[in-house]
Order: structure tokens, then C-alpha cells, then sequence
């Protein structure tokens, strides 16, 4: 689904500061990726990439087999609207607007008449556990509860990519536990999961991890640590949160 082929992104300055390694990395469709590395070690800047909001200044992205370096700019636009949905750690949410009203705008830009894109609203908040806060306003409701109308809000569209921004940053461990388990079960009906994160535990629960350090890519394995004292992916992610 995601292939980068030598990509790296270099911002021009001046003076040029080198955020993404020129690197080579696969996504297949139905992973569950964890992104895992400190604060301005270019995890942001792997996911504008991915998520098509930035080009990459050296080698090539294939997003499901599309050059899409070769892509105009309305094209891009076009490819990122039907393929990628986005969760940001602050929720983004009209706080005027109720949950269904904040999820059926998302839609707007399609021809979907008011009566389907209301409907699927209420459809995308019941997947998130939201069908008893249709009317609810973000000012009413918890941190857990904006971040998934944020994530119903992401779904609607259909897409067939969620990249994920630190979608737990702004919570507390019992809300962040609510959405990473939401995140797994979208994974477990297909939906295909990178998420970033500085949180070694949140890492964790990904079936891959990566860690970003210094704009350097490395993708942990599993099978790197054993009882007999080798690190174990575990403390690689520790490491790298640190
Ligand atoms: N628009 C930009 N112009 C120049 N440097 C940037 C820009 N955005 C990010 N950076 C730099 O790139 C590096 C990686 O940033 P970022 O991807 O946001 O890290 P993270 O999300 O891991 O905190 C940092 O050194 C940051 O200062
Ligand atoms: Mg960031």
C-alpha cells in the first residue's frame, strides 16, 4: 500500500535541515505500524510525507502502485481526499457543532446529498462508539470522546489508510487505552494503521514498530530480543521514546 523508494525530505532553509532520511520502507495493506521517536526526530514529517501533505525532495512514494511524485497537484489532493483519513492529537472539531454535524461537514465537498452524508455520519459514529452522542457537543464531551469523533470523522470518506498523529497525546491513559482499542479493531476489520507516537507503551500495542531517530528510519523486529538478556523490541521502543 505505502512504498518509499530511496525517500527523504530535506526542508531548504536556508539553512537546509535534512527531517527524513533517504530510506526504503513497505506498508502493506491491513498492517498495524507503530512510528515511535522523541520529539523532533521527524515523525511528523514521515507522516506529511505518507499522508501526501508533503512531497518528498528525493526518491519515490507508491501509494497502491501510483507514482505519486508523478501526480499534478489537484491530483494529489484528490488521491489523499478517497484514500487517507488523518486523527491529529488536538481534535480539529467545530466546538458550535455537534458530533454528527462535525462528521457530516467532512463530507461536504463530496455531491452526497444532506439526508445520505447525515446518515453516514451517524454510521461512522456508531463504529466509534458514539451512536448515544449524535447531538452532543466537543464542549460536552470527554477528551476520548473528541478524538473519536475525530476518528468518525476520518472514516467517512471510506478511506483505506489512517495515519494517525499522536492521537493519544492529549489524553489521559484511560481515554488513550479507549481509542488505541478502537484503533485495533478498525485494524481487525482491515483497515490499514499507522500511528505516531513518543510513548514506548503506546508503541508497543502496533504489530510493526518503527523507530525515527534523527530523521533515521529503522523498523524494530520481533525476533530481535529473547530472555537471555537481548533487548527485546520492547526496550528498543523504550529506547527510542526517550
Ligand atoms: N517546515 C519546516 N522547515 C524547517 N524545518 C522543519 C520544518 N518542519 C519540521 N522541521 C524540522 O524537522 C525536524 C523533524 O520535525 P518533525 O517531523 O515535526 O518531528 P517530530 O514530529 O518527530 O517531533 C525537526 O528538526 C524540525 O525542527
Ligand atoms: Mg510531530
Amino acid at each position: 500500500m505505502i512504498e518509499f523508494r530511496g525517500v527523504g525530505l530535506t526542508y531548504p532553509g536556508p539553512p537546509p535541515v535534512t527531517a527524513f532520511r533517504p530510506c526504503e520502507l513497505t506498508i502493506n495493506r491491513g498492517d498495524f505500524v507503530t512510528v515511535v521517536g522523541p520529539s523532533g526526530s521527524g515523525k511528523s514529517t514521515f507522516l506529511n510525507i505518507a499522508g501526501l501533505l508533503d512531497a518528498p525532495t528525493t526518491g519515490s512514494y507508491l501509494l497502491d502502485g501510483i507514482d505519486t511524485g508523478a501526480l499534478k497537484d489537484s491530483e494529489r489532493t484528490a488521491l489523499r481526499g478517497r484514500r487517507i483519513g488523518f486523527v491529529f492529537q488536538s481534535f480539529h472539531l467545530m466546538q458550535h457543532r455537534s458530533a454528527r454535524e462535525n462528521v457530516a461537514l467532512a463530507m461536504l465537498y463530496g455531491a452526497a446529498p444532506r439526508a445520505d452524508r447525515v446518515r453516514r455520519a451517524d454510521e461512522a459514529l456508531r463504529r466509534v462508539g458514539l451512536a448515544h452522542r449524535l447531538d452532543a457537543l466537543p464542549s460536552r464531551m470527554s477528551g476520548g470522546e473528541r478524538q473519536r469523533v475525530a476518528i468518525a470523522r476520518a472514516l467517512v470518506a471510506r478511506p483505506s489508510l489512517l495515519l494517525c498523529d499522536e492521537p493519544t497525546g492529549n489524553l489521559d491513559s484511560s481515554n488513550a487505552d479507549t481509542v488505541l482499542r478502537l484503533l485495533e479493531a478498525l485494524h481487525s476489520d482491515g483497515m490499514t494503521v499507522v500511528l505516531i507516537t513518543h510513548d514506548a507503551e503506546v508503541a508497543a500495542r502496533g504489530v510493526r514498530t518503527i523507530t525515527i531517530r534523527d530523521g533515521v528510519l529503522r523498523e524494530l523486529r520481533a525476533d530481535e530480543g529473547d530472555e537471555h538478556g537481548r533487548r527485546t523490541r520492547a526496550d528498543e521502543a523504550q529506547e527510542s521514546a526517550e
